[in-house]
Formats: C-alpha cells, structure tokens, sequence
C-alpha cells in the first residue's frame, strides 16, 4: 500500500482523480466520509469563511477541486433600516500578506496578515451568494454555508433582535428552502476588542446567543454552528467556553489568536497547539459537546488526524489554501486541488498514510474491511 500511495502522489500531483475519496475508498479500503452540522460529507475537508469564499467563482472553482464544504464570507448583521450595531466589523481592507509566523515552541508555519474585518458589500449581494450557496447545497454538488456576525451586547443591555430577525429572516428566504446551515462568528478581532475583555459577558453571549438565532429564524430548519473565538484568557477559560455554548448543532474551534502588540490575528502552530489542547483537555474532562468541527494550521492530514482524534467530524482550513505556489508538492492544479492532493496523499503527511499508521500502531481498527474516518472522532479503539 505504501509504494501505491507513493505512486498515487506522484501522478496525482499532475491532476488529481475526478472523486478522491472514492478512489481512496477503493484503493486503501479508507472512508473518509464525514459530517457537518449533520450533512453527510465524502471527506472531513472544508474551506473556512474569509476571503477566500466572496464570490461564486471561488464556490465554482471549489466545487470543481472537490471541497466538501465551504463557509461563505461573514456578513454583519443588520436591521431592516440597515442599522448595523457591529458595523465596526464591516471594513474594506484589500491587502493581504501570506508569511511565515514561528511558534513559542520554534516550528515555522504560515499566517495570513490582514487588517480587514467582515463583508464590506452590501447586504444585498451577500444574499445573492446565499441564493447561490443554497442551490449548490440542495444540488448536492457542495455544502456552501452563510456565516454572519451579530449584535454582542454589554452586560446590562438586550440583544437587539431587531437586527437578529431581520438578517436570519432574510438569509432563510434567499436560501430557498429545506434546512438552512448557518454558522455565528466570533471573531480573532471580537477577542481583541474591549468588549471581550470580561468574562461573564462573553459567557452570557454564548449562553444566549444561541436562542436569540433559533427565535429569529421563526421555526425554519435551521442548522446552527457557533465559531468560537480564542479569548486572551487561559485555557480553563476556553472550556468554561465551550460548556457554556446552549442550543448549537455544532461548534467550530477556535478561530485565530489575537497578536495584541501588532493587533492582528494570526495562526501557525501557536494556534493548533492551543485548540488541540483545550479540546483533549475538555474531552478527558468529560465536557458534554455537540459535533464538534476543527480550524486553525490544517496544513497536512496528520493535522487532520489530529483534529479528528480531538472529536471533530470535519476541519475548515484558510491559510493552506492561499500558499504560494511553490509549497504544494503538487504541479498544476487550482490551490484548492494542490491543497487537496497534498492532505490526502502526501506519502508521509497525508490523511491515507495517517490512517495506515494509525492501523498499523493499534489505535484504528476495520470495520467490515475499512477504515474510518468517523470512528476516529469517537475515540478510535473500536
Ligand atoms: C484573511 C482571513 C480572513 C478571515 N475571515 C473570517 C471571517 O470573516 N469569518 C470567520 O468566521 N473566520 C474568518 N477567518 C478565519 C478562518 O476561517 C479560519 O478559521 C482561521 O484562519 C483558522 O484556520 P487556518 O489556520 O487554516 O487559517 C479568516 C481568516 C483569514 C486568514
């Protein structure tokens, strides 16, 4: 199997085969299948919200390099005066920097710099892409998820639901029916922002945030998954997050570190370090969790593995898909399919010799010949 998949990365770095995940089930005897918010996916891999998803371009090109999922850009909620609490979040910002970023312990990984914040087009054009996103998610060419930014009150005022009705409300419509996939972001800059320096606010945010989505959605099939930030407190704090969160489908964690010198997020593998430990740490405290979905420095399938072994059924990766050319081991090929090619089949690195690996050290087990991906979610030892 090891010179196969050798083989396999050599001329699927020319062009990769039309369904990877079928021809890894095939091959290896591998199912990568995996879920988000429920929906059943080929393989664990999506493409985080950010500015890489503006545009039905880049949901084509994804569809296309055979994503499973995307989440579409955040927008900042707005009420139907167009009156925007978060409208701080709404700034156009162009300029983007891929770099290399070292982390405390010495690894070299990337980030991307970037001072930008939430969709900065109007409300109007974001719902033509939820149009989009709902046609190409019944059609079942690609789960493509909207992701909005609401109101975040202080502690002694309301949640202005004002503003959560009418941009869940509108957001349902375009999405044009069947159940709606929805994702909340909190932020890298929310964390960086006075407004997220006590703790008892964030907490009743994540508490009750939740239910102010659920009633402005007005009984459609919502799918909610909240996006949690990495908060400047410690990793006691950070669980004390993930248990307060009521009412999510599913939970995305975490989003970026904030650089509180430079007042930038950033990623690299400070971040993995961070998430993979809160989550191995809440797991072996017996915290209850809903699904639970992975981000931060998926730049390999071990990455993927090791998020997967944290409990999350599927992991959403930015940077990986803005490298240069030059880092994918992969020829030709969209940066989403050279992304692709390297996290599945990459002979070392990959989510195939991952898998193998895991086999071959006891931890993953066959069931009725396969390995899978799922099962590594639950712990593995089956
Ligand atoms: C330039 C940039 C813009 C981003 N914008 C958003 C956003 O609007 N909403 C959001 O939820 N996450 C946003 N993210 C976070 C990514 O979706 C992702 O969760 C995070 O970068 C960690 O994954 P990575 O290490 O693979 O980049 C952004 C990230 C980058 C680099």
């Amino acid at each position: 199997m090891r010179e196969r998949l050798a083989a396999d990365f050599e001329r699927f770095g020319r062009a990769m085969p039309p369904d990877p995940a079928a021809h890894v089930r095939e091959t290896y005897g591998i199912d990568l299948s995996a879920r988000y918010l429920g929906f059943e996916l080929p393989h664990p891999i999506g493409k985080g919200s950010g500015q890489l998803s503006l545009n039905a371009d880049q949901l084509a090109t994804d569809r296309e390099a055979g994503l499973a999922f995307v989440i579409l850009k955040t927008v900042i909620a707005e009420d139907e005066a167009g009156t925007r609490s978060m409208g701080a979040w709404a700034i156009h910002e162009t300029r983007m920097t891929v770099e290399r970023r070292t982390a405390a312990d010495g690894r070299a990984g990337w980030t991307v710099t970037w001072k930008g914040r939430g969709w900065d087009r109007p409300f109007e054009d974001y719902l033509a892409l939820v149009r989009t996103a709902g046609d190409l998610t019944r059609g079942g060419a690609l789960l493509a998820v909207p992701s909005v930014k609401y109101h975040l009150p202080h502690l002694d005022e309301p949640f202005r639901s004002a503003e959560y009705r009418y941009t869940t409300g509108r957001i349902v419509e375009a999405w044009g029916g069947g159940d709606v996939p929805l994702e909340k972001d909190f932020s890298p800059t929310l964390a960086g922002d006075a407004l997220a320096d006590e703790r008892e606010r964030i907490l009743r945010w994540l508490r009750e945030v939740p239910g102010e989505i659920r009633r402005a959605s007005a009984g459609a099939p919502l799918r909610l998954a909240i996006k949690l930030m990495n908060a400047r407190f410690d990793d006691g704090f950070q669980r004390e997050m993930l248990a307060a969160v009521r009412e999510a489908d599913a939970l995305v964690c975490f989003n970026r570190l904030w650089d509180a010198e430079t007042r930038v997020a950033y990623g690299g593998w400070d971040l993995s370090e961070r998430n993979l430990g809160v989550l191995r740490s809440a797991r072996a405290a017996g915290v209850r969790l809903p699904p639970l979905v992975g981000t931060g420095n998926v730049c390999s399938g071990g990455l993927v593995l090791d998020y997967a072994r944290a409990g999350c059924e599927s992991v959403e990766l930015h940077t990986f898909f803005q490298l240069p050319l030059a880092a994918y081991p992969a020829s030709s090929g969209s940066r989403t399919q050279r992304a692709l090619h390297a996290l599945f089949f990459h002979p070392v690195d990959g989510m195939v010799a991952g898998m193998l690996e895991l086999e071959r050290s006891g931890v993953l087990h066959r069931r009725g010949g396969e390995l899978r991906f799922l099962d590594l979610c639950q712990g593995g030892e089956r």
